[in-house]
């Protein structure tokens, strides 16, 4: 049986992160939860400078809530008379208590108070903002979404090799098609396979920022709204036996196998 104990563990930033045992890691970077929320998919996302009437975004791994936090608290400040519609993926029902610990002593706390009833209503609008919480297994959540085109889509699961279901080439072709030709996909990975997956999909990829001690991410989009990786480093993805990609074509492989059907291609190829 898979150890589901979770707890906070403090970030640089002052706010705090949940450490999961299932999945060995925590939700965040330890240099700061929220300030990773705002540099590595707010900012990035340029969502916020969008000329588009009202915003559509795709929040993928919902967690403590922190990348809505930071969205919503960014239009606010920057006096944004947009909605901004976000659809949150998530299979984790048990997050609100350790929701309900949370405290940011400033303004934000207004804000979260709605993002923790969308978590337990599932859904709200506000004035301004409407959070619709798709639970269960993210892959099956998007067979869901219908007639929407996202201005941003936050690809934000525990790490690939952890959560391999959400990293993979199949899984990026649905967001392909769920991306709007201006937006931006933000993620903090800049694993050879994952960037290889999304090319493969179809998207045109650049570097994401780098926050604290970690990597820089990864930016994918269907034109380019940020600079794209060169042809020579778009060939060295595919030249690295690194690149061999997750693949899940029914989106019902478990985590194990499709990390060991990596394994494999992997091997074969280093032979
Ligand atoms: C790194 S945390 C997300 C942090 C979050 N974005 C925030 O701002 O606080 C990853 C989240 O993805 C969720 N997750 C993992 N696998 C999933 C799946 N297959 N479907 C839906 N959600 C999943 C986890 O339960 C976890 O809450």
């Amino acid at each position: 049986m898979t150890d589901n104990k979770k707890f906070f563990i403090k970030t640089a930033d002052g706010s705090s992160t949940l450490f999961s045992q299932e999945y060995g890691e925590a939700m965040h970077s330890d240099s700061g939860a929220y300030e990773e929320a705002l540099l590595k998919h707010i900012y990035p996302s340029k969502i916020l400078e969008s000329s588009h009437d009202s915003l559509n975004v795709l929040d993928i791994g919902f967690g403590l809530g922190y990348n809505i936090l930071a969205l919503v608290s960014e239009a606010k400040n920057r006096n944004l008379k947009k909605n901004i519609n976000i659809i949150s993926l998530e299979k984790e029902r048990e997050l609100l208590p350790f929701m309900e610990e949370i405290f940011f002593n400033d303004y934000r706390d207004e804000i979260y108070f709605f993002i923790k009833q969308a978590y337990s209503q599932g859904f709200i609008k506000e004035d301004g903002f409407s959070i619709k919480i798709l639970f269960g297994d993210g892959r099956e959540s998007l067979d869901k979404i219908k007639g929407i085109s996202f201005d941003a889509i936050f690809q934000d699961p525990y790490s690939p090799s952890k959560n391999p279901e959400m990293w993979s080439l199949h899984y990026f072709k649905r967001l392909f098609t769920l991306l709007d030709d201006t937006g931006i996909l933000t993620t903090y990975s800049s694993a050879l396979h994952v960037r290889r997956a999304m090319l493969e999909a179809g998207f045109i990829i650049g570097k994401g920022p780098s926050v604290g001690k970690k990597r820089e991410g990864t930016l994918a989009g269907k034109n380019p709204l940020f600079e794209p990786l060169s042809q020579v480093e778009i060939e060295e993805i595919f030249s690295s036996s690194k690149s061999e990609v997750y693949l899940d074509p029914d989106f019902t492989f478990s985590r194990e196998s499709i990390l060991e059907d990596r394994r494999e291609r992997v091997r074969l190829r280093r032979i």
